[in-house]
């Protein structure tokens, strides 16, 4: 298994003829290293200064908006995109121009891509048959002449037996062993009833599967997953969900796996990179980011329903004022606020640290506009009472009975709030 380190990763693509892009892209390319990118009014930029290190036998997940970046930075791991600028490496070797196949990954990617006119049990068995040529190669070259020459035997009775019917088959050591390998990976993803099927005669949720058993099966130094799971149905997607986590923890494999998905994002990873807009915006546990998110995306992007978010200005040392509250922090917030020297912040709130509340000068009087009963808990949207123009979302436990058009007044749970600057929406940081 293998260390996994990017190093000041850069990408751009030619724009097509007619695509005029957009001037964001130009002002970034143009404040980047102008030797190390062959950037030009002609390219647009998809990946820009990207660092981070996956340990070894670390699951990194990888999440952002869509287009932010995140198949494009896993196919310049995997040596399918070449890189305009930085440096990649797995385990001690640079693997910059390497092949995609002598760099010992295996990548599921985002649209299955299996090999059409092989079944499925060939799909999977694909990797490993070339995996132990590759070793028979090194065999010969090592001298040991009988084990060869046996092979070759095992190997054209393999080949001439293989279009018979199953049973009449000859099946060489080195096939038992991919048979077994494919059996056990076809249990494991509860995909053995399809394995003499092509992939044309699968649904979108059991090619999924497929491809992904394809990447198990090889065993590889890295793991590179592009959502693996978004076609699976819900209890198939936390059975797999569940599957991968134990298989990756059981393997060892250093893993970097893409989504969408908040649930997959916050259990499966060691470690939780956010990007956007072709940069990573925090790498941390999924916890910290969750509770300490280092920025206005990050907050607003991790957690469901989103975060909340209202200027406020501040009146030093703890309090804060908006038009139609105002809240008093506790005195862990003096030193932060007091170096920050803002005037005005952002005031970060998830839906959970809001309750109903009474009257008072701390609570924000609010109408409801929409229910969302969920079971486990309901969502409300609502809008400030004088404002029609400043909208809410609050979860509350499920028992509360509310309606639509109910007057309410919400009280804030002041130990949880985040605060943000305003101009660069940096998050002003509890030490
Ligand atoms: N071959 C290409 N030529 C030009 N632009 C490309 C090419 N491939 C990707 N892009 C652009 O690069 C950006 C990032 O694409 P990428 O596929 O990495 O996004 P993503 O984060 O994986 O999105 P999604 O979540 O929708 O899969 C997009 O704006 C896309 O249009
Ligand atoms: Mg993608």
């Amino acid at each position: 298994m293998a260390k996994v380190v990017v190093e000041n990763v850069y990408k751009s693509y030619s724009r097509p003829k007619g695509d005029r892009g957009n001037i964001s892209d130009s002002a970034a390319i143009s404040k980047t290293d102008r030797s190390s990118i062959k950037a030009s009014s002609r390219q647009v930029s998809v990946l820009r200064d990207i660092n981070f290190t996956v340990e070894d036998g670390e699951f990194l997940v990888l999440v952002g908006p869509s287009g932010c970046g995140k198949s494009t930075l896993l196919r310049l791991l995997a040596g399918l995109e070449e890189l305009t600028g930085g440096n990649i490496k797995i385990g001690d070797r640079l693997v910059n121009d390497l092949p995609p196949k002598a760099r010992d990954i295996a990548m599921v990617f985002q649209n299955y891509a299996l090999y059409p006119h092989l079944n499925i049990y060939d799909n999977i068995a694909f990797g490993l048959r070339r995996n132990s040529e590759t070793r028979g190669q090194g065999d010969q070259e090592t001298g040991r002449k009988e084990q060869v020459q046996s092979r070759g035997i095992d190997d054209i009775l393999t080949a001439v037996t293989r279009y018979l019917p199953r049973s009449m088959r000859y099946l060489s050591a080195k096939e038992k062993a991919v048979r077994d390998r494919v059996r056990y990976v076809a249990s494991l993803l509860q995909i053995e009833s399809l394995l003499y099927r092509l992939p044309k005669e699968l649904s979108g949720g059991q090619k999924q599967r497929v491809a992904l058993g394809r990447a198990i099966a090889r065993n590889p130094q890295v793991f590179l997953m592009d959502e693996p799971l978004s076609n699976l149905d819900a209890k198939l997607r936390t059975q797999t969900r569940a599957q991968i986590v134990k298989l990756q923890r059981q393997l060892d494999t250093t893993t970097i796996y893409v989504t969408h998905d908040q649930i997959e994002a916050m259990t499966m990873g060691d470690r939780i990179a956010v990007m956007n807009n072709g940069q990573i915006q925090q790498i941390a546990p999924p916890l910290k980011i969750y509770e300490q998110p280092a920025n206005r995306f990050v907050a607003e992007f991790i957690g469901s329903p989103p975060m909340n978010f209202l200027p406020v200005d501040l009146v030093p040392p703890l309090k804060l004022v908006h038009k139609y509250f105002e809240l008093n922090l506790p005195e862990i917030w003096i030193e932060p606020l007091q170096s920050s020297q803002a005037k005005s912040v952002i005031l970060g709130i998830r839906p959970q640290h809001l309750s109903i509340g009474s009257e008072s000068k701390s609570s924000i009087q609010i109408t409801v506009d929409l229910v969302e009963a969920l079971g486990s808990e309901t969502y409300i949207s609502v809008h400030l009472a004088a404002d029609p123009n400043t909208t809410l979302t609050v979860s509350l436990p499920p028992d509360q009975p509310i309606a639509i058009g109910d007057s309410l007044w919400l009280a804030v749970d002041v130990n949880k709030i985040h605060l943000f600057t305003v101009d660069d929406g940096q998050a002003i940081v509890l030490k």
